[in-house]
């Protein structure tokens, strides 16, 4: 039994690469006290079109290398991920270990007034059924339209690569310079069929697409409720921590550490800094 009241062990999050870090981003918000370390796996993404027993034996590997350095709690913090490896994890290691489906699912369920949701997600989690069955879970007279949109990860990670400025500027400035006209097409072939399904709630079920909100909000339409589930999950890690009794001291100084399996650290600092709006300082490369 611990006798102190706190727990200031970090907290571990993963994604295949940058996605993730708009979750980590909500994780600092909502929990200012807490150590982070963050695992991009940016060398083997994207994860969408591997198999999810591949996947599966990444995430079993991340969480191997988080649990090493005492993290606390792990949050998967990508979707291909989370299908493909939660229970796996769940069942094979000692910490909480959370998701993003469950979250997402859980606020769609809660946004929809006409039951008509739609998902976008990347090939694997589209193929998993997670989120139908997570959705339809929680109540089962909602319909789910879901749609593989693989491309937008590569849009996401384009335009990262090709705007400076904050993020969520980004995606307007650089598409009205590179990526719109091909984005719109894109994008209107992605969701001209849920639209046509007659959907008032779409999933961003891929941890990259809050980076094209914008964009995919004005191409669902505005009677469409687009949602992210990185509050939601965030607020699963605080409720978490905090039944468990293990929150961080309040008031303390936070310590941010991040890894990436990419060889260039430095583009990962730099674009990481701008998802996140503050400046990366600890980056380290790592093999697993
Ligand atoms: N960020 C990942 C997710 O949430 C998708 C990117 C990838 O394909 O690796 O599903």
């Amino acid at each position: 039994m611990r006798e102190e009241p706190f727990n200031n062990a970090p907290i571990g999050i993963f994604d295949s690469g940058f996605g993730g870090l708009t979750v980590a981003r909500q994780v600092m918000k909502t929990m200012p006290d807490e150590d982070i370390i963050y695992f991009g796996d940016s060398a083997r993404c994207p994860y969408g079109p591997r198999s999810q027993k591949e996947v599966d034996g990444f995430v079993q590997q991340i969480c191997r290398f988080l649990l090493e350095r005492q993290v606390k709690l792990i949050l998967i913090a990508c979707n291909t991920a989370t299908a493909a490896g939660l229970r796996h994890a769940q069942q094979t290691f000692d910490v909480p270990i959370l998701g993003v489906i469950g979250p997402g699912a859980r606020a769609a369920v809660q946004a929809t007034t006409n039951r008509r949701v739609g998902v976008i997600a990347t090939k694997g989690t589209v193929e998993s059924g997670s989120y139908t069955k997570a959705i339809r879970g929680l109540d089962a007279g909602i319909t789910v339209f879901s749609v593989a949109t693989p491309r937008f990860v590569e849009i996401a990670e384009q335009g990262i690569r090709m705007a400076d400025g904050p993020i969520e500027n980004y995606t307007s400035t650089a598409s009205k310079v590179y990526v719109r006209p091909e984005f719109q097409e894109i994008a209107q072939d992605y969701l001209d069929p849920l639209r046509r399904c007659d959907i008032d709630t779409l999933v961003l079920g891929c941890t990259h697409f809050p980076l094209l909100k914008a964009l995919i909000g004005s191409v669902a339409g505005r009677k469409v409720t687009l949602i992210d589930s990185a509050k939601e999950a965030a607020r699963d890690v605080h409720e978490t921590l905090s039944r468990r009794g293990d929150l961080a001291e309040p008031g303390r100084e936070p310590n941010y550490e991040f890894f990436t399996t990419g060889s260039d650290l430095d583009e990962f600092r730099r674009f990481g800094s701008r998802v996140l709006q503050m400046s990366m300082t600890s980056v380290s490369h790592v093999d697993l």
